[in-house]
């Protein structure tokens, strides 16, 4: 495995693998739920780079690292994207060693681009934050969580129930062991589970006709038909994550525990939403103090395939990929506004497209009950509003619409600081750096084909 933000394959030897899984795992916090194979080192980082001469280039950037004591892990070459017959040197370097800034500033004066990459910001202010570029990459830190999905609190519903512990933590494990392209588990609920299911749904089925978003009263009947939604059934992820796919490219990936707000929000950027399988405590079926499955295939499940809707997920994922953490939190705060807790304007009436109303009948019927303080949707406003986690909301944030949202989202996404603008890319998966003019000639091509395409289509309709 390597680290490789182009989305291209290059190879790396046996001595490379086993060095980078003898090297020594930073401390975590739930640092024990790392893998033992996860390439992923936190105190090390990759640079990319470049050289203006070619003979004997990469001999003379070596060089300057042996020079400064900067250890090298690993060392690759590849044919660049961003130069016309030209190479580019990915070497992966640890950090407790050497002047590492010395040695970068030296190579710097040697090179025609140089991008430094770390899951560390710490250690070296100038790097880009590690992202995912290809859709398997979000395997290399699935397991990076802040808490496993069956440590619960004191003040748990099922915190004294040994048996609902036990539950828990194998749903956990399953998703711990899931790797991308593998069959999303499926699982055989029990009774008490799907009585818990029907509960839930039988409350919430009542108020969406009045209180749910356009969007997700077209969607649900149409899950019901596909994904076995159904009072007496619990639907599994797979028929959900298929449907979805066929709908609008989003999929569904089961996720252990709690992760980073910016490994979570990554995940949207490849339509993929990382989601819980296990179900809240039969002895409050209308309350969970976490997300479980009703939370996600009631609430967030439906409006994934609305493509207004995935496009803006996919947004707010895509600008989070090597922001600073200052600008992950204002993001994560606009996804816990807009895609948790979401209202709209449709028809001059106020509806929920938030999953964290459209899963909870309490919240549901008192985000409408004229209690609570709304906003307009304004993602440098929203960005910096304080929320409480364990009560309903005192203030809520109205949409004009979901393109609408997704327009301030993206001029919003502007104004993060960041040294390149990503691109998606559906047919392989991946996200594409646009950082240089042989890229950009490559996005203009495109977009000449398009614009030729579309006035055809013009012709032939007139
Ligand atoms: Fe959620």
């Amino acid at each position: 495995m390597v680290v490789d933000v182009e989305g291209e394959i290059v190879n790396t030897s046996e001595s490379d693998v086993k060095e980078t899984k003898n090297t020594k795992r930073p401390e975590r916090k739930s640092g024990n739920y790392i893998m033992e194979s996860l390439p992923e080192n936190g105190n090390t980082f990759h640079v990319i780079f470049s050289m203006k001469e070619k003979v004997g280039a990469l001999a003379d950037a070596l060089q300057i690292f042996k020079d400064n004591g900067v250890n090298l892990c690993r060392i690759e070459s590849r044919s660049s994207k961003r130069f016309n017959n030209d190479y580019e040197f990915i070497v992966e370097c640890c950090s407790q060693n050497g002047s590492l800034n010395k040695a970068l500033d030296q190579i710097k004066e040697f090179t025609q681009y140089l991008q430094i990459i770390s899951r560390d910001q710490t250690y070296n202010a100038r790097s880009v934050p590690w992202f995912p570029n290809r859709i398997k990459d979000l395997d290399r830190f699935a397991n990076h969580i802040l808490s496993y999905g069956s440590e619960l609190d004191a003040d748990h519903p099922g915190f004294t129930d040994t048996q609902y512990r036990a539950r828990r933590k194998y749903f956990a494990d399953l998703a711990y062991h899931y790797k991308y392209g593998e069959k999303l588990p499926h699982i055989e609920y029990t009774k008490q589970e799907t009585e818990t299911w029907g509960k839930v749904f039988n409350n919430l089925i009542k108020l969406y006709p009045t209180h749910a978003c356009r969007e997700h009263n077209h969607i649900f009947p149409l899950m019901i038909e596909n994904c076995g939604y159904r009072a007496d059934n619990i639907p599994q992820l797979e028929d959900v994550s298929n449907f979805l796919k066929d709908c609008t490219g989003f999929t569904l990936r089961p996720v252990a525990g709690l992760l980073s707000s910016r490994d979570f929000l990554a995940g949207l950027a490849f339509r993929v939403f990382q989601t819980t399988q296990y179900i809240r405590h039969p002895s409050m079926p209308l309350y969970t103090p976490e997300p479980d499955v009703c939370h996600e295939l009631l609430g967030h499940a439906p409006l994934f395939a609305d493509p207004s809707f995935a496009k803006f997920s996919q947004e707010i994922g895509l600008a989070s990929l090597g922001a600073p953490d200052e600008y992950i939190e204002k993001l994560a705060t606009c996804y816990w506004f807009t895609i948790e807790f979401g209202l709209c304007k449709q028809n001059g009436e106020i509806k929920a497209y938030g999953a964290g109303l459209l899963s909870s009948f309490g919240e549901l019927e008192y985000c409408m009950s004229g209690k609570p303080e709304l906003k307009n949707f304004d993602p440098y406003v929203t960005g910096d509003q304080k929320y409480p986690i364990t009560q309903y909301q005192p203030i809520y944030f109205l949409a004009e619409s979901f393109d609408d949202a997704q327009q301030k989202l993206r001029e919003f996404a502007l104004s993060i600081p960041r040294p390149f603008t990503v691109r998606y890319n559906p047919y392989t998966q991946s996200v594409e750096i646009l950082d240089s003019k042989v890229q950009l000639e490559s996005v203009a091509r495109n977009i000449q084909s398009e614009v030729q395409l579309l006035m055809d289509a013009m012709k032939k309709i007139h």
